[in-house]
């Protein structure tokens, strides 16, 4: 996978995306991230990127030619065109399905704004997608690209050492994961539940599939009503939370 980074602020991302399990992951080249400083396209010799909106109003809002100009220096190298994601509070909500379908592309293209907005003319001439991370105001797309990138990135294979991990988390079938313990066995007079001791495997995937059941009820009864429950399932609820 190959993430082409359209940005005014590119050490950001290379910095918050060139550690621990990503850093690896392109160490390793199983992902691909480029930035793009769209302030290298800026049209005047003051590299200025941003301008007053048309009919006033406040803060300033970027150019259309440096946008446009960066995502073809990454285009035109291509046979293809890959999906243009714009970051902004107004496009659809990121979830783990989205991040899933975006991890079965080859290539993407990233937008980060700033200011005040971007120019409207070039996100209709080149945004295919536009997504938030959720309901609140950045400064600017740089954090929300990264948390993207690292959803979809730990999705790719082999980005997660142990190959299991990727699917049985959290959310993958809208259950939230069930408790873990390691060594000691008792803190602080805490002890492990026997049942991870025991040794019983059976046992114990029952018990956590039991927790990771019980927990979405408590603290996530939304993602319940999307999951496939089993009839098992079903009467765990029953017996365990609605009391
Ligand atoms: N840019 C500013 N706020 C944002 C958000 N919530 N999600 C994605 N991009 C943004």
């Amino acid at each position: 996978m190959k993430f082409n980074i359209m940005t005014l602020f590119p050490d950001m991302i290379k910095q918050g995306l060139g550690s621990s399990i990503i850093g690896k992951a392109q160490e390793k080249n199983l992902i691909e991230i480029d930035t793009i400083n769209i302030r290298d396209y800026a049209y005047n010799k003051h590299k200025q990127v941003d301008d007053y909106p048309y009919g006033g109003g406040a803060g300033m809002v970027m150019q259309p030619e440096p946008i446009y100009e960066a995502y073809k220096s990454v285009t035109s190298k291509l046979s293809n065109k890959p999906r243009v994601i714009y970051l902004t509070p107004q496009g659809k909500t990121f979830n783990q399905e989205m991040a899933m379908e975006l991890s079965k592309e080859e290539e993407l293209i990233f937008l980060c704004g700033h200011y005040e907005g971007i120019d409207e003319r070039v996100i209709d001439m080149i945004v295919t997608d536009e997504v938030s991370i959720g309901d609140y105001i950045l400064t600017g797309g740089e954090l929300a690209v990264m948390v993207m990138v690292d959803a979809i990135s730990r999705l790719i294979p082999n980005v997660l050492s142990n190959g299991v991990s990727a699917t049985t988390e959290s959310f993958d079938d809208n259950l939230l994961e069930y408790p873990q313990y390691t060594r000691p066995a008792v803190f602080m007079d805490k002890k492990v539940p026997d049942i991870l001791l025991s040794g019983h495997h059976k046992n114990i995937d029952q018990w956590r599939r039991e927790q990771s059941l019980i927990r979405t009820y408590n603290k996530r009864p939304d993602l319940l009503e999307k999951a496939e429950l089993s009839e098992k399932d079903k009467k765990t609820i029953d017996k365990y939370c609605k009391l």
